[in-house]
């Protein structure tokens, strides 16, 4: 039994032992077994494979909204967790803050409680997203289990998606390199730390990035929780960082364009270098669903 927070704390191996069990048959849960889907923002494409995911193992999901539970206004993250443990075999949770994972996994081990608690996606990581996103760098070039020599190039804001796609590459051997505004760059205690890893750089110029560069992947410049932001983030972003046919032209031959979605045509990416690239950004959504059953095996294993 493991939780899944963060790819920080998931070797190498795990990372690969998980993308193995995305794509293995057979059920994981017994008759009555449930998983709590508790979502403190909107989710088309996590809420959806999640449930699906649970049903194809065998199991009952069970969809819960903060306007129900209401985390730490109506009642603390502890005794959310703590309550669904009586019930559930797995928690997953969509969150703004990262500590109310943390919060929910010593809770429920305090009173010894044995069942995992799942990330799905907090202001710091989107970890089910990156192994998403591996399964489908592997599917559309081709590499089976190797990822070496691939180079990824990330525009935009230096975000939660960022942060796990970094860690999810450099921990199965692509290299990437991170074109973000000052602004919104990572920290220098992340990037150290992403640095120990791999084959990882930092720019603010996108086409310095894009160089050599197989995947180019973006995602919004406005995430959910900065929408106060919103104006001085685009009048940052628009002018240097948005994925065009021209910056697309900059990679190597053939090179893919990914988005975790939703996309925001005319922001981060032009409606041209979306559609062009829609199968692969489609076939992207539609293994958060694989993911997810390899994480729910990697976890209740
Ligand atoms: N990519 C992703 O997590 O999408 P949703 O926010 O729709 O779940
Ligand atoms: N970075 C985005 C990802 C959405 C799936 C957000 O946190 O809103």
């Amino acid at each position: 039994m493991r939780s899944f927070l963060d790819l920080v704390e998931v070797s190498s191996s795990e990372i690969a032992e998980i993308l193995t069990l995305s794509r293995r048959g057979g059920k994981v849960f017994s008759k009555g077994d449930s998983v709590a889907l508790v979502f403190e923002k909107p989710s088309l494409r996590t809420r959806n494979s999640c449930e699906v995911a649970v049903k194809r193992l065998g199991g009952h999901p069970v969809y819960i909204q903060n306007s129900e539970v209401g985390i730490d206004t109506r009642e603390s993250a502890e005794d959310i967790a703590r309550t669904l443990s009586n019930y559930h075999r797995v928690i997953a949770a969509r969150v703004f803050r990262h500590n109310v994972l943390e919060r929910m996994v010593s809770s429920t081990e305090g009173i010894g409680a044995k069942l995992p608690i799942i990330n799905l996606l907090s202001d710091k990581s989107h970890p089910c997203q990156a192994i998403a996103d591996l399964l489908t760098i592997s599917d559309v070039m081709s590499l089976g289990n190797s990822y070496r020599g691939v180079k990824i190039a990330y525009v935009g804001d230096s975000n939660n998606v960022t942060f796990s796609l970094a860690i999810a590459a450099l921990k199965v051997g692509a290299e990437i390199s991170i074109a973000s505004p000052e602004e919104y760059s990572f920290d220098q205690a992340s990037r150290v730390y992403l640095s120990s890893l791999g084959e990882v750089s930092f720019t603010s110029s996108p086409e310095v990035a894009v160089t050599g560069a197989s995947v180019v992947y973006s995602d919004t410049w406005i995430s959910m929780g900065d929408e106060d932001e919103a104006e001085i983030r685009r009048s940052i972003f628009a002018p240097t960082y948005q994925i065009d046919a021209d910056l697309m032209a900059k990679a190597n031959s053939g090179a893919i364009f990914m988005h975790c979605l939703p996309a925001h045509r005319g922001e981060e990416v032009t409606a041209e270098v979306f559609e062009a690239n829609a199968k692969t950004i489609f076939a992207q959504a539609g293994n958060r669903l694989d993911a997810f059953q390899g994480v729910l095996r990697y976890c209740l294993a």
